[in-house]
C-alpha cells in the first residue's frame, strides 16, 4: 500500500522550519515511542544535521510503548553525538518539566538574556507536540486533537527567563515507504482518508501475532496457531459479534475497532520496531532527505552558525 499523504500546507511549513532552524540551538524532536524510526521525519533530521544543531529526542507516549524496547531505543539514540533522548508521557507534568534542563545541557553556551536558549519543537502529526507544549507552558496554547495536522502555524513562546520555544505544525515528507506508511497509519499519524483501514489492521495483526501474541490472547482469547493477520480480524469479529448482513464478519468495523484498541493502549504496551531494523531504512531516508533538503534550504552549506544570527 503506497501512502501519499503530504498536505499542501506542510510544504510551506517545512520551508519555514528550515529557516527557523538557523535560529535554533536545540531541536526538540517529538517521536512516538511505539515507532521511533517511522515517526522520525528524515527531512528534518537531515536539516538538523546540516545545521549542526543538537537534538533532544522525546520518545513520547512511552506509557503505551513496550518498556524493554524503549530502553533499547534510548541507548541507541544516546550513543549518537549531539543527541539526548528521553522517554516520557507528554500528559505527565512531572516528566515534562525536566525538558528545559535537558535542552540547557545540550547548549550550555546559550545561558543568558542576550544569548537565550532557543528551542524548536518538531515532529510528524499526532505524536503529541501540542500536548507537550501545553504541559510545558502549563496552559492551553495549542489545540490538541486526534485528527492529524491540527496545528498549522509556527508560534514562539517564552519558556522562563532566557528560554524561547518555537512550535511548528506536524510535518510529513513525500514518498513514505510502505512499511513506514502502515505503521504511521496504525498509530494515527496519517489522515484516515489516505489508507485502507482493513489493510492497516491486517498488517498490524500479522505483526502482533509474531511479536505480541500474548497481548492478543489476553484481549481476545485463544487464537489458532497458524492464524494470519487477515484471519485474526475474522477471529476478533466473531468474538466481538461484529457481523454484517448475511452473517459474514464485518471486517471494516472490526478493523476500526482493532486499530482503536491498539491506539488507546487497550491491547497492552506495544512497540512496532526496534533499533535493529533501522540501518536499511536510513539509507532510503537519507537519499530522500538529501534531495528535499536542497530545496528546503537554498544555500544550506552557506548557513552561518546560530550565534552569528540576530535573535530578532
Ligand atoms: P500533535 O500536536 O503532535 O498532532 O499531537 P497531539 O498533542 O494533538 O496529541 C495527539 C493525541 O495523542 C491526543 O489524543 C493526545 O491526548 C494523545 N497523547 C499525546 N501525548 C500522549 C502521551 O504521552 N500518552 C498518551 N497515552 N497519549 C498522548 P486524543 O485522542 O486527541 O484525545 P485525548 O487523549 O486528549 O482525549
Amino acid at each position: 500500500m503506497a501512502i501519499e499523504w503530504y498536505p499542501g500546507h506542510m510544504v510551506a511549513a517545512r520551508k519555514e522550519a528550515a529557516l527557523a532552524m538557523r535560529k535554533t540551538d536545540v531541536v526538540i524532536e517529538v517521536l512516538d515511542a511505539r515507532v521511533p524510526r517511522s515517526s522520525k521525519n528524515p527531512v528534518i533530521e537531515q536539516l538538523r544535521k546540516q545545521n549542526q544543531r543538537a537534538a533532544l529526542k522525546i520518545l513520547n507516549k512511552s506509557d503505551m510503548a513496550d518498556p524493554e524496547r524503549t530502553r533499547l531505543w534510548l541507548a541507541h539514540y544516546n550513543a549518537q553525538p549531539g543527541v539526548k533522548a528521553v522517554a516520557l508521557s507528554a500528559k505527565k507534568p512531572n516528566e515534562v518539566k525536566r525538558i528545559p534542563e535537558y535542552a540547557k545541557a545540550l547548549a550550555p553556551h546559550r545561558n543568558s538574556l542576550l544569548k537565550p536558549l532557543r528551542m524548536m519543537i518538531l515532529g510528524i502529526p499526532n505524536v503529541g507536540k501540542s500536548t507537550l507544549m501545553n504541559t510545558l507552558l502549563r496552559r492551553s496554547v495549542t489545540k490538541v486533537g486526534d485528527e492529524p495536522a491540527v496545528t498549522k502555524m509556527q508560534q514562539r513562546h517564552e519558556l522562563g527567563t532566557g528560554m524561547w520555544l518555537t512550535d511548528t505544525p506536524g510535518m510529513m515528507w513525500p514518498g513514505i515507504g510502505e512499511d513506514i506508511g502502515l505503521k504511521l497509519a496504525a498509530t494515527h499519524s496519517i489522515g484516515k482518508n489516505a489508507y485502507d483501514v482493513a489493510e492497516v489492521a491486517t498488517a498490524l495483526g500479522a505483526y502482533l501475532l509474531v511479536h505480541y501474541r500474548e497481548c492478543l490472547e489476553q484481549r481476545f482469547g485463544a487464537i489458532p496457531a497458524d492464524c494470519s493477520g487477515h484471519a485474526l480480524l475474522g477471529v476478533v469479529a466473531q468474538r466481538r459479534g461484529f457481523v454484517a448482513r448475511g452473517g459474514v464478519p464485518d471486517l471494516e468495523r472490526t478493523a476500526r475497532s482493532f486499530l482503536g484498541e491498539f491506539r488507546d493502549g487497550s491491547l497492552g504496551r506495544i512497540s512496532l520496531e526496534t533499533p535493529d531494523d533501522e540501518a536499511e531504512d536510513d539509507v532510503d531516508a537519507a537519499s530522500a532527505a538529501e534531495s528535499l533538503a536542497a530545496d528546503a534550504l537554498p544555500g544550506a552549506s552557506d548557513v552561518p552558525a546560530s550565534d552569528d544570527l540576530p535573535d530578532e
